[in-house]
């Protein structure tokens, strides 16, 4: 099927057996699940088995236009589909509109696609230079591109921006860099960003100079960790008891907030950790999908 080249679905089979759904797999019973980052339905192609109803949100129409040619191949699967365009932060709306509450399970798989990332249109990928340095997920709603931030943002403001993701210092020396380019030349192409990162000269490591850095401006265009912060007590609420909610994240901000939110609910005695440290990718699958490295997940279950 197309979307299994597209996009390797990542921590697979330990996220659906976390999600206990396999015992919708005998049972006439039907189960409901929220998959709020539906992508390209990675996960729903290793649940064909399973008697279930699905609500998709994705907030990225281009993909969503994937997404049904996808979902048009499991016609003759015991899955039932809906897919809604939108954003996970406003998932309680979507919910109750879809009149989908009281749900068995939720998935966030975070982020972007592979899709996403090899697609030069989006500009996030540092592969494609000539590329206008966008970045936005949700075009028809946010007008703020990242050319945008980099070129009316503060120095200070900047300096916020990248320390999401990298370090103080570096942080500040590439937001000076930024303002200092900017009076020459605004920001149009991924290769403006990709020349000032060049003149960081960073050490080549393992992972490309630009990776973080475009990851930061990223993250800030689409205003990734307050969609996440809002979207996970919304979540939760939208759990029927026993129901879980599973969240990959990429990135160490991401965990944080999914961890912090988390044990408060375990604290407040809402509900059991299913995770007690985050659940890593195993080497095999790190070879095998390098973009899964950085994965981690977490499962908590609403208390009975
Ligand atoms: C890592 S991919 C998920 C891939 C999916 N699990 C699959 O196997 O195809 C993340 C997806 O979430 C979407 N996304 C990112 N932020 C979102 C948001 N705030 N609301 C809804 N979808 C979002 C992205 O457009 C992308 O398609």
């Amino acid at each position: 099927m197309k979307g299994e080249v597209l996009h390797k679905p990542v921590l697979a089979e330990r996220l659906i057996s976390l999600l206990n759904l396999s015992r919708f797999a005998h049972s006439k019973l039907r189960g409901k699940l929220i998959d709020a980052t539906f992508g390209l339905g990675g996960y729903e192609r290793l649940m064909t088995e399973l008697n279930l109803d699905i609500l998709g949100i994705e907030i990225d129409p281009k993909t969503i236009k994937e997404a049904e040619k996808v979902v048009s191949g499991f016609r003759r699967s015991r899955l039932s589909f809906r897919i809604v365009q939108g954003n996970f932060r406003d998932i309680k709306d979507i919910a109750k509109k879809e009149n989908f509450e009281e749900v068995d399970a939720i998935i966030f798989d975070l982020g972007v696609s592979s899709f996403q990332l090899d697609s030069p249109s989006y500009g996030i990928s540092f592969r494609y230079p000539e590329s206008p340095l966008d970045m936005r997920l949700e075009r028809e709603i946010s007008e703020i591109k990242a050319s945008d931030l980099l070129n009316t943002l503060s120095e200070s403001q900047l300096t916020s921006l990248f320390a999401v993701v990298l370090n103080e210092n570096l942080s500040k020396r590439i937001a000076r860099l930024v303002t200092e380019t900017r009076k020459k030349k605004s920001f149009e192409k991924v290769k403006d960003l990709l020349e000032l990162v060049d003149k960081l000269g960073l050490k080549k490591g393992k992972l490309h100079p630009a990776t973080k850095v475009f990851l930061a401006l990223r993250m800030a265009v689409n205003s990734e960790l307050e969609n996440l912060k809002s979207a996970l007590p919304d979540s939760f609420s939208l759990l029927k008891k026993g129901g879980r909610l599973s969240v990959i994240s990429f990135h160490s901000g991401e965990d944080k907030i999914v961890k912090e939110f988390f044990e408060s609910l375990r604290d407040r005695g809402f509900g059991n950790l299913l995770t007690k440290k985050p659940i890593a990718p195993f080497e095999d699958e790190i070879l095998a999908n390098p973009r899964s490295r950085s994965a981690r997940l977490r499962v908590i279950e609403k208390y009975d």
